[in-house]
């Protein structure tokens, strides 16, 4: 589809425009009150007029005084900006709080909607399959539009999920299973295409790596997400490196949102400075364009509206609030998210886990002996100093990142619960409560490596090949 050039202030992001037509309403109010010639008047009305449809054209809604454009409105991060110093982008997640990053602000600063009981009950409803334990506890606790993306599953309408990786080290960590493994949930309920998009462009650009090992490292996480169990017929995985070369339908999208997101829109929205390198300001678009169907003509049929889900945790929201203002402008469906909380580092909820840190995180290569050492050695205990003060006054859950990881890796509702009343009541020990996660995700990582074995060079190469999926478009 042609990307919509009509608009007489097509240059102005949406809220430039918000603030432009604001003003424009005010002159107009003004030079009503002071009675001021007709003429002039008419001028101001239609320089208004113009200006509310550049507006709509670019927000695909009408201007409401009062409410600024929710996917664009700049969202203030810096140190000190809340009570508990929150700190959220896709490179820092950060927290004074011991019980982590308080989601329910997060979700009123970036502007996106809560899951709530409704919700679920209607992904429920409309699947027919009972939601996954990540919904009922609040792992995956926000999202965009996801009632449009049911609506077109009860209209029988096509729509694909969008989840990707940025190879930063060859092994993943437990927190990467997250998204991966709810996405799996998605395409099983929904039965739909996925594109995975592995950026080993942006961890060339971002880390201290060359672009051969940003590829090897891009392969050795494709056998890991493989392993977390897609269908090939349904999944198309892809290294930014080597489908670029391959898609013109991909660049192009990408070169239509770099001509209309300014440096200002990305340094506001991602903190870029004058010396950041160019690749790293042009990096969103790449991560923006997949959320188009027309990024992928070979599955899609070129087919341009095809709406989009992303499952992700929440630091990738960034781009994707981006991707979703210059959307309209382009004359394509804003993907809708889902998104998830972070899974906490071993030293505490302060921080996400982290490639980068091998004690911060347990790896899908650790074997059952480090899974073990790691959680007994480093693992932040909510219990009390002596075993009788942890008797007298109960261990504290919502600081405990044992707990917390068993909230993600523990299906079993009632055996979750039945710990939890335990460890608060001091019945159940720190080393106990250890043991329990230990013998949790020892088998877990066991038999996600297991299954990794088994995925050969070819079974990449398939998954990684552009080509028909399982559907007709
Ligand atoms: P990356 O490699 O940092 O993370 C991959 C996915 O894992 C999520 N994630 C986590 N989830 C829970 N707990 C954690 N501790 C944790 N750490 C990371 C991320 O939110 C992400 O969903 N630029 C991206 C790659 C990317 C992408 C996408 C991600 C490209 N297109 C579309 C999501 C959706 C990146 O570096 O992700």
């Amino acid at each position: 589809m042609a990307d919509l050039q009509n608009c007489d202030f097509c240059s102005l992001n949406p809220l430039e425009l918000f603030e432009q037509v604001t003003a424009q309403g005010e002159k107009v109010r003004s030079l009503k009150a002071e009675k001021a010639p007709k003429d002039e008047i008419d001028t101001a009305v239609k320089l208004l007029l113009s200006l509310k449809l550049s507006y709509k054209t670019a927000t695909g809604e009408e201007y409401k005084p009062g409410s600024p454009p929710a996917d664009f409105t700049p969202v203030s991060n810096g140190p000190g900006d809340t009570e508990d110093n929150d700190f959220v982008d896709p490179w820092t997640v950060q927290t004074s709080n011991a019980k982590g990053v308080d989601y329910d602000k997060l979700i009123v600063r970036f502007g996106s909607s809560k899951i709530d009981k409704d919700l679920i009950n209607r992904i429920e409803r409309v699947t027919g399959h009972k939601p996954h334990h990540f919904l009922c506890r609040g792992i995956f606790f926000s999202h965009r539009d996801m009632n449009q993306i049911l609506d077109a599953y009860e209209n029988k309408k096509p729509f694909y999920l969008y989840t990707g990786r940025g190879p930063s080290a060859e092994a993943m960590h437990v927190g990467h299973l997250i998204p991966f493994t709810f996405t799996k949930w998605l395409q099983e309920v929904f039965n739909v295409p996925l594109v995975i998009q592995i950026t080993d462009d942006e961890k060339y650009l971002w880390k201290d790596m060359t672009l051969e090992k940003a590829y090897q490292c891009a392969i050795e996480n494709i056998k890991d997400i493989i392993a977390c169990g897609f269908d090939i017929n349904k999944t198309f995985i892809f290294s930014d490196l080597e489908y670029l070369g391959m898609s013109p339908g991909f660049y192009r999208n990408i070169v239509k949102i770099q001509k209309h997101v300014t440096f200002n829109q990305v340094k506001g929205i991602f903190g870029f400075t004058d010396s950041d390198c160019i690749g790293k300001i042009s990096f969103p678009a790449i991560q923006a364009a997949p959320s188009f169907s027309t990024s992928f003509p070979q599955i899609f049929n070129n087919k341009s509206n095809i709406p989009c889900l992303i499952p992700c945790a929440i630091d990738q929201d960034p781009y994707f609030r981006m991707t979703r203002d210059v959307a309209p402008r382009l004359g394509f469906s804003k993907p809708a998210l889902l998104h998830s909380v972070f899974f906490p580092a071993l030293q505490g909820a302060q921080t996400k886990m982290s490639s980068s840190d091998p004690n911060s995180s347990i790896f899908l290569t650790d074997t059952p002996k480090q899974i073990k050492t790691k959680i007994n050695k480093h693992a932040f205990s909510g219990g009390k100093d002596t075993v009788e003060e942890h008797r007298k006054y109960g261990g504290n859950c919502d600081v405990d990142v044992s707990y917390m990881y068993l909230t993600f890796f523990l299906e079993d509702d009632d055996k979750l619960e039945q710990i939890k009343q335990a460890y608060t009541s001091g019945a159940l020990l720190t080393g106990e409560l250890k043991k329990a996660l230990i013998e949790t995700l020892q088998p877990l990582i066991a038999a996600h490596q297991q299954r990794r074995k088994q995925i050969t060079d070819e079974i990449v190469k398939e998954f990684m090949t552009p080509r028909k999926l399982a559907f007709d478009y």
